[in-house]
This record gives structure tokens, C-alpha cells and sequence, in this order.
């Protein structure tokens, strides 16, 4: 059965007091994605043609962040915070005109399955009315306890609420709801605010539809998927979990890790198969690794690109921008920035590579450095293929080096040069026969004559 269509509503107006920091609690990265972008990644993942963002007032930084992650997403501002039900009517405008279903989600909890979002849509499709994820909780502590009966969802109790027989459930909701479209606002609308808090709780809508004689449906997700950020301890958690779980996606598509534990990745991270991973290895965010490369250990990666069959560190840098073609070997301690390195060139150590694009079968010799920067502007190195740079050369950016050029070891290199050419920038060497013998005569004579 064909899934219908979907209007999604984010929350995400809490300010998230809990974390203790002037970035709104969704903002804060998981796998170097914003929290609240990950549950905008799974719904463009799971086809939820509409969406909408509740965000709070005073929270321009986000609402500039969804338009970047989701520019088709529209944003509410809820400017009291009286509850996730008050929180999903402030969408009620861009609801009006969903003859489709409506799913409500959590802006806090980032590692929510595309798996578990499409039961929800299906439960949907096959008829239900209301459908809510429950998970089982380890410790069931603050989240609201789906009471069940007979395999009927009955009702939602938040943790104020519920008695000591209830507060021993641990079937716990995950807070993703899904709405049949035709009742979604009218649920929504006819929930009170007679709680504990005082509160506008969309939980309530379980026992709103019950009374209405709808069909109401639990579906279950996992703990691990559905844990919700309040504090930087469960941001912790969650990063940890996030970790694990892309380890076991990386190691399933036919990757090697090493030590798995120790190599952190984001959430954009790309590998192909037959790549080896070595231990202690962070990918950032914006890296793509080809099939048959070797990333040894201790190497830091960002917005670089790996061809194949290269070897990148032991403990190497590639920051954004760096791009190395087949079988390119960039050793330990070389950093590389916004440098294009041709099929089959080489910087094994020591060096610092920027703004720069090195030719194919080209080498780096150790310690050589471009210097990109001048106080001011950035500027760019060209180097053509099959050169040869000696070691501890000082590129002194802009400059181009042409294909097959020669620079001496030592060089300072300011001026352009041609192609096979051979530039020395660094002054002759002098030597005096005998020279030596006669200065350390000289030398200990001195020192004869202190003593
Ligand atoms: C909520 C659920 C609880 C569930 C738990 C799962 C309710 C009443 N309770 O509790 O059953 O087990 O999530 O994690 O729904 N928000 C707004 N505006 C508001 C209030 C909240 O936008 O006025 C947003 C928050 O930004 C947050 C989300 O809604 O992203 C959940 O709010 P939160 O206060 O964290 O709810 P919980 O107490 O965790
Ligand atoms: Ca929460």
C-alpha cells in the first residue's frame, strides 16, 4: 500500500534551560549536525512532503538554520511555551489546508529512524487515527507512561501525573505522534490544560480521540532512537550512541575499522567499501573516502576528499577544500587546506599545504611549507606535475612552479618557475679547506688560556 502524503511539524520552541548555554538546546551538534537537523535530514528521507518548524521567540539563529537545512520548511513562533500541544497549534495555520496526515516530532531527539517514522505513516495508511511511538525505557523516569490495554493504546500520563501503580510502567512515549489529517487540529484544539503544570500537553490527544471512538495505535521504536536531549550529559549520550551507530552502518558496508571504538564520524561522512580505517581517527563533517584508501592513525579529516588507493597520515590534517587524487600520499604531520593533490603526488612529512594545487606525481619534500598568508589576503601556490620541491622550501604564495620543476632543498621560493626549470633560492654554499682544524686550535687555546 502506497503511503499517503505527510505534513510534519517539528517542535523545537523549548529553550532548553537544562543545557546551561545561550545556543538554543536544538542547535547543539550530534555527529556535527545540529540536533533539530536530523530530524529534518530522516523527514526529507521519508518523503514528508510538507513541513513545518515550531521555534521560539528570540531564536532567529534557528529559524536561519532550518531555512539552510530545509528552505521548504516553514517556521511558527510560538511566543508562550504552554505546552507541545500549544507548541503543534501554532502550526495550525500551515495544518488548515493538510487534507493529509500529520506527524508531530520531538526537535530534541535527533537519532529517530527513518524505519520507525515510515511504521508510523503506514499505521496511518492502513487506517489508524492516532498513532504514537512508545519504546521500553531502562529507567522510565520523566517521560509519559502509555497506559495499555488489550493492545489499545488507552492514555498518555505524564510523569506529574501518574500514580505509583503507573509510574511503574515502563512503556514509554517517545513523543513522534502521527495524525490522521481530518483530525489532527480538531485533537488538537480539544485539549485542556487541567494538569499538574498547567500545561497544554498534545499526550492528551490519546484519550481525546478514545472518547471520540477513533482508532488510536501504539507503535514501538527503540530507546536508543528515540532519547531526548534536555541536559549535556544526554547530549553525551546521544553523541555515543550516534557514534556507535554509524560504526556499525561503516563496518557493515565493508569498512574496515580497526579499533571501531576509537574512529568518531559525522553525520555526512562517506566511505566505500574496502577502505582501512586505523585507531584514533575523527572524520568532520564533509568527508568522502574512496574505495581501497588507508587512513592511518591519529589523522584528523574535514571537507576532504579521498581518492583511492591513497594513504593519508599516520597523524595527518585535512582540513576543508583538500581534495587528493589516486594513490596521493600525504604522511605525518602534513596539514593540507583548500590544496588539490594530483594522481599519485606525495607530501610524506612535515608540511603545511594551503591554497594550493599540486600536479600529478609530483613531490613535497619534508618541511616545506606554502605561505598562503600575508597579514591580509590568502594567495594561491600552483605547482605543476612531475616537480620536485626539496626539503624545508618556503613557498612564498602567490608563485607557480611549472610542470617537472626542480626547487633545491632550503629554498626560499618568491618568483615563479618555468617548467623544468631548477631554482635555488638560497645562498651558495662555501667551503674552506682546512678551515676547520685551524678554528678549533684557535678555540681551545682560548680556553687553555682561561683556565
Ligand atoms: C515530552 C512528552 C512525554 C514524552 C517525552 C519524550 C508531553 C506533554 N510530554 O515530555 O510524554 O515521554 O516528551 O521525550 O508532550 N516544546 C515546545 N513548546 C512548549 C513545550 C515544549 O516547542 O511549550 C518542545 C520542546 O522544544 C521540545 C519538545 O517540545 O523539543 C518536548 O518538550 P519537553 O518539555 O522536552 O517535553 P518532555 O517533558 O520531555
Ligand atoms: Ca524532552
Amino acid at each position: 500500500m502506497t503511503l499517503r502524503s505527510c505534513h510534519s511539524v517539528v517542535l523545537a520552541a523549548g529553550l532548553g534551560t537544562r543545557m546551561k548555554s545561550d545556543l538554543p538546546k536544538v542547535m547543539h551538534p550530534v555527529g556535527g549536525l545540529p540536533i533539530v537537523g536530523h530530524v529534518l535530514k530522516v523527514l526529507s528521507q521519508t518523503g514528508s512532503s510538507r513541513l513545518s518548524v515550531v521555534t521560539g521567540p528570540d531564536m532567529p539563529e534557528l529559524e536561519k538554520l532550518v531555512g539552510k537545512l530545509a528552505p521548504e520548511a516553514r517556521c511558527f513562533v510560538q511566543t508562550d511555551r504552554l505546552g507541545t500541544a500549544h507548541a503543534a497549534l501554532a502550526a495550525s495555520a500551515a495544518l488548515e489546508d493538510a487534507a493529509d496526515d500529520v506527524l508531530v516530532l520531538l526537535g530534541d531527539a535527533p537519532l529517530v529512524t527513518s524505519e520507525t517514522i515510515s511504521n508510523v505513516r503506514q499505521s496511518l495508511s492502513d487506517g489508524a487515527d492516532l498513532v504514537v511511538v512508545g519504546f521500553e525505557a531502562e529507567n522510565p523516569f520523566g517521560y509519559g507512561r502509555m497506559l495499555m490495554k488489550d493492545g489499545r493504546l488507552l492514555a498518555i500520563r505524564e510523569e506529574k501525573e501518574a500514580s505509583e501503580e503507573e509510574q511503574k510502567i515502563t512503556f514509554c512515549n517517545s513523543g513522534i505522534m502521527g495524525f490522521g489529517g481530518r483530525h489532527a487540529l480538531e485533537l488538537m484544539r480539544a485539549i485542556g490544560n487541567d494538569n499538574a503544570k498547567g500545561e497544554f500537553y498534545l499526550t492528551d490527544a490519546v484519550e481525546v480521540a478514545n472518547a471520540k471512538g477513533l482508532k488510536v495505535v501504539a507503535v514501538a521504536g527503540t530507546e536508543a532512537e528515540t532519547q531526548g536531549i534536555n541536559t549535556r550529559s544526554q547530549l553525551a549520550a546521544c553523541e555515543a550512541d550516534f557514534q556507535s551507530r554509524k560504526r556499525a552502518e561503516v563496518l557493515e558496508s565493508g569498512v574496515t575499522l580497526l579499533a571501531p571504538e576509537t574512529v568518531f564520524f559525522s553525520h555526512d561522512t562517506i566511505i566505500d567499501p574496502d577502505v582501512i580505517v586505523e585507531q584514533n581517527v575523527v572524520f568532520g563533517p564533509g568527508v568522502t573516502v574512496r574505495s581501497g584508501a588507508q587512513i592511518r592513525a591519529f589523522s584528523h579529516l574535514e571537507g576532504a576528499e579521498v581518492g583511492n588507493n591513497a594513504v593519508v597520515g599516520p597523524y595527518a590534517r585535512l582540513r576543508p577544500g583538500t581534495v587528493l587524487g589516486k594513490d596521493v600520499r600525504v604522511g605525518n604531520f602534513v596539514e593540507a587546506k583548500n590544496a588539490r593533490f594530483g594522481d599519485g603526488a606525495k607530501a610524506n612529512h612535515l608540511s603545511y599545504v594551503g591554497d594550493a594545487s599540486i600536479g600529478a606525481a609530483t613531490n613535497i619534500g619534508a618541511g616545506t611549507i606554502t605561505c598562503n598568508y600575508d597579514g591580509f589576503l590568502k594567495h594561491r601556490t600552483e605547482i605543476g606535475a612531475g616537480s620536485f620541491v626539496g626539503s624545508n622550501s618556503t613557498l612564498v604564495a602567490p608563485v607557480t612552479l611549472g610542470d617537472g620543476a626542480f626547487v633545491a632543498a632550503g629554498s626560499v621560493i618568491t618568483k615563479d618557475v618555468g617548467a623544468d626549470a631548477m631554482a635555488f633560492g638560497r645562498t651558495r654554499q662555501q667551503s674552506k679547506d682546512g678551515m676547520a682544524k685551524v678554528l678549533r686550535e684557535k678555540l681551545k687555546k682560548a680556553k687553555d688560556q682561561k683556565s
